[in-house]
């Protein structure tokens, strides 16, 4: 039987520099949409994926994260003593269990690739998800959960995909189709932020992945790749070489690139409008000002 997938990595070392000066002393990770984090939103969605044990890549600066994770004594305290027990609810979920957070340090920004590396003796021989908090997505059925039900079925190593128009390919990794089955398509090669005009498919790899302990054997081997990075790509791509299969999974939601500034406004609208307390009072304020705009041109 195919081992289940019960731990994450979540890669948070990076240097956030889109967002300074805010990301000077907050984490990116920390910064929130509407009134909850984006780590968040990730640690939700690695929960309803059936994730048991939760391996943060972190760096110097990070220590928010942790705290944010840890039980608060004197709040909860304090909640209680004015019967605010919704507010207590809330709190509830950002409670780990005990043992089931892990922190590494990558101690230099070497790249993604190097920080999934840093994790390798807490994953040994096991299948791992990898989420990157920074991409954030809307689903009826939360994107790694669609994921692992569809790795029950294949196993190898999965990513996830998102059609992109050609222009903004070279932001991406992008898949090179062997074969389009639907919701799946088999890969024959994976290009790292390729040059403009030579992206091999539209399909661009975002930050959901699930991968096999060979993966980690790879990056063992690897040295920097694009942009001087470790890049998680090229050690995926090595699986092809090794004739190991790696699939492409178009996930069913919308996904919002929280590490850029637009990204992260358009996930601020689109998040708080989900909201049924804050939807009448945004979507007036929103009409208000594109009417504004309108009529000022
Ligand atoms: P990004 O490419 O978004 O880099 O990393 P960044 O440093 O977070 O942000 P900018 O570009 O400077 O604004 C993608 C993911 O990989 C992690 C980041 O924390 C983020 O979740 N990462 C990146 C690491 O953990 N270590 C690295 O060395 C690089």
């Amino acid at each position: 039987m195919r081992k289940k997938v019960t731990k994450a990595i979540f890669p948070v070392a990076g240097l956030g520099t889109r967002f300074l000066p805010a990301t000077k002393s907050v984490p990116k990770e920390i910064m929130t949409l509407v009134d909850r984090p984006l780590i968040q939103y990730a640690i939700d969605e690695a929960r309803a994926a059936g994730i048991k044990e939760f391996i943060f890549v972190t760096s110097r600066g990070k220590g928010a994260l942790e705290d944010y994770f840890d039980h608060a004594p004197t709040l909860e305290q304090e909640l209680r003593k004015k019967g605010k027990d919704k507010l207590l609810e809330v709190l509830k979920s950002t409670n780990m269990e005990s043992g089931a957070i892990a922190y590494i340090r990558q101690h230099r920004a070497l790249g993604l690739g190097h920080a999934v590396w840093c994790a390798r003796r807490l994953i040994a021989n096991e299948p791992f998800a990898v989420i990157l908090p920074d991409d954030v997505i809307a689903a009826e059925k939360p994107c790694l959960q669609q994921m692992v039900e569809a790795y029950e079925e294949t196993g190898g190593s999965m990513v996830a995909a998102m059609e992109v128009p050609p222009e903004q390919a070279s932001s991406y990794g992008v898949l090179d189709v062997r074969e389009d089955m639907g919701n799946m398509v088999s890969v024959s090669g994976m290009v790292e932020k390729p040059k403009e005009g030579t992206a091999p498919s539209n399909l661009a790899v975002i930050g959901r992945y699930i991968l096999t302990p060979d993966v980690l054997g790879n990056l063992n081997k690897l040295k920097s790749g694009a942009g001087g990075e470790i890049q998680l790509t090229d050690a995926i791509a090595a699986e092809i070489d090794e004739e190991r299969p790696v699939y492409g999974y178009r996930f069913r939601g919308q996904r919002f690139d929280c590490g850029s500034k637009s990204g992260f406004l358009q996930a601020t609208i689109a998040f708080g409008l989900a909201r049924e307390e804050l939807r009448d009072d945004l979507s007036a304020y929103i009409h208000d000002i594109v009417q504004m705009g309108k009529a000022a041109q």
